[in-house]
């Protein structure tokens, strides 16, 4: 699959009509919600594992250095704790645009605190992509984030923005933050 997703984003119709969707997010949507929003709330879903398999040519890297961003991975039994948006159809465009490098604009579940659930969408970066990175050591994986940087900033920043906002959330992700914690330890080496 080619890595600008936004054609077949464009394509995907499963909303038409709806005045208000739920988005949720799981990585850097946590944090930078760069877009107009009715309500936000914590939220989860089901089935998913994150994990920071994604390559970044486009924000926490480059097309000849790619960073490593966050995907979820499918894990029957798996909760993944973020933050849900409810947004309206306009908003499409700008987060098709801000998730092209790979990111699927799919339909799924999401649960909120309350246990209510509702259909909404998740961007997920599907292992067939090409700028798919896949798995590797949390070790490897802190050091391929610390000495990458893209147009929107250094890789670090991003985990480190990541992990406080789940912390805040009162959410642990053990992945996110044993790199959170290698990348502390090369800090301290320096
Ligand atoms: C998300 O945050 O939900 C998708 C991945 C990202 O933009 O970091």
């Amino acid at each position: 699959m080619t890595i600008n997703t936004i054609a077949i984003n464009q394509q995907m119709d499963d909303f038409d009509g709806y005045h208000s969707v739920w988005l949720f997010g799981y990585g850097s949507l946590i944090y930078k919600a760069d877009f107009p929003y009715l309500e936000r709330r914590p939220a989860s879903i089901s089935g998913w594992t994150r994990r920071f398999w994604q390559g970044s040519h486009d924000h926490r890297g480059t097309p000849e250095a790619p960073g490593r961003v966050v995907t979820l991975i499918e894990h029957a039994g798996a909760t993944c704790h973020g933050m849900a948006y409810l947004i309206t159809p306009e908003v499409f465009a700008h987060l098709d645009h801000r998730e092209k490098n790979g990111y699927l604009r799919l339909a799924t579940p999401i649960t909120f605190a309350d246990g209510h659930s509702e259909l909404g969408l998740v961007y997920i970066a599907m292992p067939d992509n090409d700028a798919y990175l896949g798995a590797a050591s949390e070790l490897e994986i802190a050091r391929h984030i610390a000495s990458s940087a893209g147009p929107s900033g250094p890789n670090a920043d991003y985990l480190n923005l990541l992990a406080h906002a789940l912390r805040d959330m009162g959410q642990s992700d053990p992945h996110v933050f044993a790199i959170e914690q290698h990348l502390a330890s090369f800090d301290k080496a320096d």
